[in-house]
């Protein structure tokens, strides 16, 4: 019998954790991600609130620099400044972090992982020898789950990335914000807001990070461009990564977000070639019906597990074989955080 494993979850009543909750929650018995015991932490306003998982009532507990006594892995979902306070302790007290804010990712020693491109950095990580791994930011992933198989194989020299980012995004807040703004224009009344500095119902902006007012771009932009780079070089079959530019943007949709991708291949392929390289990689899904108008929607990515992938067509603009469009769509609140961290649990619990 292995011996049963605990799991934290840090920030238990939010987005990101609820949606882990819910893969949890619906694991088949034979997923080792089923026999987890598991444990909730939250801040003083949501202590005490219960939530279910496989039958199961939990309390949150309140969440204090000696929780993790026992506990082999934890899902920090509470913000960066939360990470950064305590997921340190965490691996001080020998668990594995799996962090999905941004406070790690970029620091050399942390592996940024997503196990489709490098899963063998988690060679070197094992459970009950405390170490914190980050997950990506969510539109990273989605883009570098589609783009990576296509740089393996063929190459890309440069991407063009426009994101249409669902609301949820910012959290569980934005979206009651984007529910509350949207009934309050359906009745006549005007829309405000208290995440977004713009109105969310009926309207689309820039993307609601910090911008560098050198650069131009946004935190969210900065984030794609390095974090791609990263897990490019740390994949276990390493390519060059992709020059790339790319423009965020926060749209009315609750949750799944989109992207507009144009590349350019360092060698010149047919689009059916193209095809057959995401026909198989792992995480992708290809939705692409030209007959029917059946492409990747929010809607069609919501509550899924792969990144939806179609529209693709050669880019007229570029040189023949060399130029290629694809638009993208997939759940940011599993397979862009709390799916991507099971995924990595359940690595680690398969490897024993
Ligand atoms: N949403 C996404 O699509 C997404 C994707 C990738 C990564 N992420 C990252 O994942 C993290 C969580 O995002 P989210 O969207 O789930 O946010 P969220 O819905 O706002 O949830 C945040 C959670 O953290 C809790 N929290 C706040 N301060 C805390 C503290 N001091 N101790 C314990 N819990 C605390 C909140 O509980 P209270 O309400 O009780 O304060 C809430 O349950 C963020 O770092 C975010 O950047 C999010």
């Amino acid at each position: 019998m292995p011996e049963k494993r605990t799991l934290a979850i840090v920030g238990a009543t939010g987005a990101v954790s609820r949606e882990a909750l819910a893969i949890l929650d619906a694991a088949p018995e034979d997923d080792p991600l089923a026999q987890l015991d598991v444990r909730l932490l939250g801040s003083p306003r949501s202590a005490g609130q219960t939530l279910t998982c496989r039958g199961r009532d939990i309390s949150v507990e309140l969440f204090t620099p000696d929780s993790f006594a026992g506990v082999d892995f934890a899902v920090f979902a509470a913000g960066g400044a939360v990470s950064r306070d305590m997921a340190p302790a965490a691996a001080e007290a020998g668990c594995v972090v799996i962090d999905n804010s941004s406070a790690f990712r970029m620091d050399e020693s942390t592996p940024l992982v997503v196990p489709e491109i490098n899963a063998d950095l988690l060679t070197d990580v094992a459970i009950g020898r405390g170490s914190i791994l980050a997950n990506p930011n969510c539109s990273t992933i989605l883009a570098a789950v589609a783009l990576y198989p296509i740089a393996r194989a063929l190459g890309i020299e440069r991407a063009v990335i426009s994101t249409y980012q669902a609301v949820s995004g910012a959290g569980g807040p934005a979206m009651r914000e984007l529910l509350a703004q949207t009934k309050a224009v359906l009745e006549g009344e005007s829309a405000r807001g208290r995440i977004f500095k713009e109105p969310c119902a009926f309207n689309l902006f820039s993307h609601d990070s910090a911008i560098d007012p050198e650069s131009g771009r946004n935190v969210e932009e900065e984030k794609m461009l390095r974090e791609i780079d990263k897990i490019f070089a740390s994949a276990d079959e390493p390519v060059v990564p992709p020059r790339l530019s790319c423009t965020c943007v926060r749209v009315p949709v609750l949750r799944a977000h989109s992207e507009s991708i144009n590349l350019t291949l360092r060698r010149a392929a047919g689009e059916r070639e193209l095809r057959e390289v995401l026909a198989v990689a792992p995480g992708v899904r290809l939705r692409d019906d030209r007959a029917n108008n059946d492409f990747p929607t929010p809607r069609k990515a919501e509550g899924g597990d792969e990144v939806l992938v179609g529209r693709l067509r050669p880019d007229p603009s570029q040189d023949e074989g060399r130029g290629y469009d694809l638009f993208l769509s997939g759940d940011q609140l599993r397979k862009g955080a709390a799916l991507n961290a099971l995924q990595i649990a359940r690595r680690l619990l398969e490897r024993g």
